[in-house]
């Protein structure tokens, strides 16, 4: 069944890298809510932090500073409910791209014949259909990035967390996705956190946009983007202009 979305909040949350005995700064004085079933977009520059917050609010990394909460709950690990694509991607390289797509449900516990239906639905979703026996090295960068995605999709979460799970896709494959991103979320309560480098998919698929300043990475600001689902939002001419703001907003972010 599905669940009801989870909230995630970020409490001055703080993260620090111990490099061969040099502290390394990732995040600083985060905080932010994403609110229960609300998709949410973050965006900022290339190592600033981004994959940090996002392995803290999978529960794969204890903050330094501060706390991650879920539900209200301090986060002690990961949990079963969330479901993370990695910017790494984590496909087990042994593994049939069917069995790749079915390893989150069957950790889960669901029968393999259910979690093999469920799974070739989610293949079929990203266009992955045909390619079930072929292993994670057949694939393009594009078409693992794609079973990630079918993988994480196919799990009954409450939370979504995607690592830039669509910058190695083509553009209009790429829009496509982010089609089949928004129906999902729309049709599900379920609480999404997209990172991405995209201005336009931060301001397609974000109805709060999160903008990262350099490292450490800390909130420079958030914009509702309330639009979000709406018909005909990407060629509308208030699109236009909130990806020019978003852009304004990193250029600041990141004073230049
Ligand atoms: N395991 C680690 N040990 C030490 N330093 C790390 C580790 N992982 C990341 N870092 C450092 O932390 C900083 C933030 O890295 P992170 O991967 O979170 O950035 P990002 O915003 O996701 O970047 P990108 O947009 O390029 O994916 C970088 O300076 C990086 O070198
Ligand atoms: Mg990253």
């Amino acid at each position: 069944m599905q669940q009801k979305g989870a909230q995630v909040a970020f409490r001055h949350t703080g993260l620090v890298y111990n490099r061969d005995g040099q502290a390394v700064r990732a995040c600083a004085d985060v905080d932010f809510t994403v609110p229960a079933g609300c998709s949410a977009a973050v965006i900022g520059p290339s190592g600033c932090g981004k994959s940090s917050l996002l392995l803290m609010a999978a529960g794969l990394l204890e903050p330094t500073d501060g706390e991650v909460l879920v539900n209200g709950r301090p986060l002690t690990g990961p949990r079963r409910e969330t479901a993370f694509i990695p910017q790494d991607l984590g496909l087990f390289p042994w593994k049939t791209v069917l069995q790749n797509a079915m390893a989150g449900l069957r950790f889960h516990g669901m029968p393999k014949a259910a979690a093999a239906q469920r799974a070739r639905e989610a293949l079929e979703s990203v266009g992955l259909e045909g390619f079930e026996r072929a292993y994670p090295k057949d694939l393009s960068g594009g078409m693992r990035q794609r079973l990630a995605l079918a993988r994480g999709l196919a799990i009954d979460a409450d939370l979504l967390l995607m690592d830039e799970p669509l910058s190695a896709i083509d553009a209009l494959l790429r829009e496509d996705l982010q089609d089949m991103l928004l129906d999902f979320w729309r049709r599900s309560a379920r609480t999404q956190v997209l990172v991405t480098h995209s201005i336009e998919e931060a301001v397609y698929l974000g109805q709060v946009i999160v903008v990262f300043s350099d490292r450490p990475a800390t909130v420079a600001c958030c914009l509702d983007n309330p639009r979000v689902g709406t018909p005909d939002w990407r060629d509308s001419d208030g699109f236009a202009a909130q990806c020019r703001a978003v852009r304004e907003a990193l250029a600041r972010a990141v004073d230049r």
